[in-house]
């Protein structure tokens, strides 16, 4: 890797052409915009910036690359495609790449899930099980069913359906008053035991024929991988069939590899009335999200409803749809989802002897390649940190080691501060044990701060 220089403070006074110009996503106006780093390239698990810099892409841009970077075989499908059909959508018409993909996707998803409707991102992916379940009961005739549950802290996007449907109140205020009818339950690590329990008392509260559907991501992403005691999706599953109410599973984050599965819901023995895609779907070489509906719902929708009324331009695009078949080829011909489940052990064991020697740390848990380490944001004595200390030392200190260190990674604080792992599934043993390496130096230079005895 080479050395890092300069980093974080882009040294000359130059300043960054078009930084004026460009509105970024979730990045706080206080931040010197000028001094953020710029990606220019990327290959396999690294990504390089404009100064030369590597480093190990340990989110995998945003839970995305499952391929990793560089991707000659993604770059010659996009191409061939644009030459042969650039555009066209799936309104009234086929054409052959999202029939196969769709094709092919009910060939791995779970159960009886074999009807897609594609999108172009996640959000969208959450408005359509939002509008798919609304429709869907009306069609089943049990119209008054419109309520959706899902869980505090956990992040389904960003439109005004999707961020109604989100359980974090600040994302939410700057666009009140958001969409009726979303209620918020506690998640698995609020309540561990009586997680599933809140779902029932809130589905009999709403009364249950009013209820649509209940929308939960396989491992809850926002507080830091909170990976659910063993019943709880079979718990759910159980109280959603008796309520009449469908199970949706967003699995923008935990499908196409993530967590070792194609739809990550395969680790908790549950078949979903949906799920819903994106992210991973291409490796994101190319926007796309969708959802995945049963045999029940496609049925009721077809016998019952003159059509979905609802659709966009861009779902089904014939280069990302091109893309996503050839991306799901590389994951299959690769064994990527067998190498997540031969490592993952790896990878939890080395996050968790690391911590072993950090007293800051408060827990790591995950699954797949899906890590967090939760730190307690308190100095060595006890005390707990004021707000500006805590920006200073956890925002400051630990993103920029980690970043210095040749990391990206996230610091995360949503809930309680975790720094949160999401590497390319082709990341083999050692890079998994550089990304614990790195976090260790950040750490221990925290704790040094902080007054922690080492
Ligand atoms: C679980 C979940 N749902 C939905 C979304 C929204 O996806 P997008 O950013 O593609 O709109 C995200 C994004 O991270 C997510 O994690």
């Amino acid at each position: 890797m080479d050395v890092m220089r300069g980093l974080g403070e882009r040294g000359d006074s130059t300043p960054l052409p078009g930084v004026e110009n460009l509105m970024l996503h979730f990045t706080p106006y206080a931040e010197d915009w000028s001094k953020l780093p710029v990606i220019v390239s990327g290959e396999g698990c690294y990504v390089t910036d404009d100064k030369g810099n590597s480093y190990i892409d340990g989110l995998a841009g945003l839970f995305t690359t499952q391929v990793g970077h560089g991707r000659s075989e993604l770059a010659e499908v996009a191409a061939r495609q644009m030459k042969e059909l650039g555009f066209f959508p799936n309104w009234s018409m086929h054409h052959p790449r999202s029939l196969e993909l769709a094709a092919r996707i009910s060939e791995i998803a779970p159960g009886d899930l074999s009807s897609s409707f594609f999108v172009s991102s996640g959000s969208e992916a959450v408005e359509t099980v939002i509008k798919l379940a609304r429709q869907y009961h009306k069609a089943n005739g049990e119209a008054e069913r419109y309520k959706v549950i899902s869980r505090r802290v956990a992040y389904h996007g960003t439109t005004m359906g999707a961020l109604s449907v989100t359980g974090l109140p600040t994302f939410k205020a700057p666009f009140e008053p958001l969409l009726q009818g979303f209620y918020h339950v506690p998640n698995t690590q609020q309540d561990p035991e009586g997680a599933a329990d809140a779902i029932e008392e809130a589905i009999e509260f709403g009364p249950p024929e009013t209820v649509a559907a209940v929308i939960l991501e396989p491992v809850q992403n926002a507080g830091g991988c909170l990976v659910p005691p063993p019943d709880y999706w079979s718990r759910v599953r159980e109280i959603c069939d008796r309520h009449g109410v469908l199970l949706v599973s967003d699995a923008v984050i935990c499908a196409f590899g993530r967590l070792g599965e194609w739809f990550g819901i395969e680790r908790f023995d549950v078949v979903p009335d949906m799920t819903s895609f994106a992210k991973g779907v291409t490796s994101g070489y190319l926007p796309m999200g969708g959802v995945v509906v049963n045999e029940k719902m496609s049925a009721t929708l077809r016998e019952n409803a003159p059509m979905f009324m609802h659709g966009s331009t861009f779902g089904g695009h014939p280069v990302s749809s091109a893309v996503a078949i050839e991306n799901i080829n590389i994951i299959e011909r690769e064994g990527l989802l067998k190498n997540v489940h031969d490592l993952e052990g790896h990878f939890g064991d080395e996050l968790r002897r690391m911590a072993a020697d950090h007293p800051i740390v408060k827990e790591v848990r995950g699954m797949g390649f899906f890590w967090a380490v939760e730190v307690n944001p308190e100095r060595g004595d006890g005390t707990p940190l004021k707000d500006e200390e805590y920006q200073k030392y956890f925002k400051g200190v630990v993103s920029r080691k980690l970043l210095e260190g040749g990391l990206i990674c996230r610091f995360d604080d949503k809930e309680d501060p975790v720094i949160q792992f999401s590497p390319a599934l082709v990341a083999d043993k050692e890079i998994l044990s550089k990304i614990a390496g790195i976090t260790d130096d950040a750490l221990t230079e925290l704790e040094r701060e902080l007054g922690y005895k080492s």
